[in-house]
């Protein structure tokens, strides 16, 4: 799939090596993925006349027999490997438990592994896939928002260590991502919104067409699932049209920089101090609370630097209060902004980097936020969210089954 040309140049007394790494991958939509009239899937697997798939649980109980169906009526043998990941297991321990499933069904080297489900079944399965034989083929079929607009847009793999989240990983791209956005009718509502924090977020820095529609139709997509739950037609048409157009800036924004050598990254967005906030409460937020809490202050920070007027902001923060995002929490404190930055600041290579909107649909990169400026910034903030529904307050903010 992927193969290293390099060059090697030569003194008397040393060698240099260099080359690049091909990465190429294709994100194909397909209404349906387990129809049985849809081959999409099934050409994938015919040349092995079988498929070893790792499939979120809950997903498998929803569409097992669909599934079973589709590879009965397509002649293929079907090997299921049934996972139940949770934050806490997105473990080596998991990891290990998969590659041992890859050891007993003798996986052909070529093979692409079937992974189906959410961010944290393709994100551990994925660098299962990554680490074995130390380069495994895969192909996902996402089955959240955050899997078919973030995680399997891109091509980071990883598990988590100790507290660390994502400690351990890869870039390790999926040969092919089956994109069908019927799965979100069986979502439930609370993993909706959470994706739609990761819209927010790209729309805001990225795109203000999407931002325009996240406005008008926000709390609509959210009921019906984006059109397809109970959804009419016209909705489910402004959904496809908004989430085709977040992957396509995904992919515009993050494609010439896949293995994040350039750490000025538009879609770290909410990313800035979100990853201190997200594990401090007794049961984490759910991400996307944490990111929209993060994004929320930026805003406020970008229209007290001037970069957004009063009304942009306001339309900013009231775009996300509708959905139902937490726009605050107690737990955001100066003394966890402290924290978060100092954290933030070893991982973006000692520059801040905190991406902000200016105006809504372009980024700018602050490096200069001083603890004062942050502490002023989130007193003000705490202020203004007074006006917004629940006082700022998220609908579902915290994921309680994890701890
Ligand atoms: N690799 C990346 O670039 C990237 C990007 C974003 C997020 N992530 C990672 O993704 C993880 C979160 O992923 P997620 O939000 O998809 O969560 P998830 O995989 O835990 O899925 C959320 C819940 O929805 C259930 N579910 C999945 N599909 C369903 C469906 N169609 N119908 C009903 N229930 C369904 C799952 O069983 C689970 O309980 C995090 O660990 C995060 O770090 C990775
Ligand atoms: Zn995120």
């Amino acid at each position: 799939m992927s193969n290293l040309q390099a060059q090697v140049t030569s003194t008397d007394r040393a060698f240099h090596v260099e080359g690049y790494e091909k990465i190429e991958y294709d994100l194909i939509y397909v209404d349906g993925v387990f129809a049985v009239d849809n081959t999409e899937l099934a050409d994938s697997y015919r040349p092995y006349g079988r498929a070893l798939m790792v499939i979120d649980e809950t997903v498998l109980s929803l569409y097992g027999d669909a599934i079973r169906t589709y590879f009965d009526h397509h002649g293929l043998d079907l090997t299921v490997v049934p996972v139940q990941i949770r934050e806490t297991a997105k473990s080596l321990e998991t990891f290990e438990t998969i590659v041992g499933e890859f050891d007993a069904f003798g996986l052909v080297r070529t093979e692409p592994v079937l992974v189906v489900g959410g961010g944290l079944t393709t994100d551990v399965a994925g660098y299962a896939c990554a680490s074995y034989r130390r380069n495994t083929p895969y192909i996902r079929i996402p089955t959240t928002l955050i899997g078919l607009i973030d995680a399997s847009v891109s091509i980071k793999v990883a598990v988590n260590y100790g507290k660390h989240k994502n400690r351990l990983g890869a870039y390790h791209a999926s040969q092919k991502v089956l994109l069908d956005f019927s799965f979100l009718a069986t979502l439930p509502e609370d993993q909706v919104r959470n994706g739609m924090a990761e819209l927010i977020k790209i729309s805001v820095v990225g795109n203000s067409e999407i931002f325009d529609m996240l406005d008008e139709h926000g709390p609509d997509l959210l009921r019906t699932r984006f059109g397809h739950l109970d959804g009419s037609a016209e909705l489910r048409a402004v959904g496809d049209r908004l989430t085709y157009a977040a992957i396509a800036t995904m992919l515009d924004l993050e494609a010439p920089n896949l293995h994040e050598i350039d750490l000025d990254r538009v879609i770290a967005f909410g990313h800035t101090w979100s990853p201190t906030l997200e594990l401090t409460p007794p049961a984490p937020f759910f991400h996307g609370h944490a990111i929209n809490i993060d994004m929320a202050l930026s805003t406020t920070l970008a229209e007290q630097r001037g970069h957004l007027t009063v009304a942009d902001r306001d339309r900013v923060l009231g775009v996300m209060s509708r959905l139902g995002l937490a726009l605050d929490s107690e737990f955001l404190t100066a003394e966890l902004l402290a924290d978060a930055t100092g954290s933030i600041l070893k991982t973006r290579d000692g520059l801040l980097r905190a991406a902000i909107p200016d105006p809504i649909g372009s980024c700018r990169f602050l490096n200069d936020v001083t603890t004062d400026e942050l502490a002023d910034a989130l007193q003000m903030h705490k202020k203004l969210v007074e006006e917004f529904d629940r006082a700022g307050d998220g609908v579902d903010m915290f994921t309680g089954a994890h701890d």
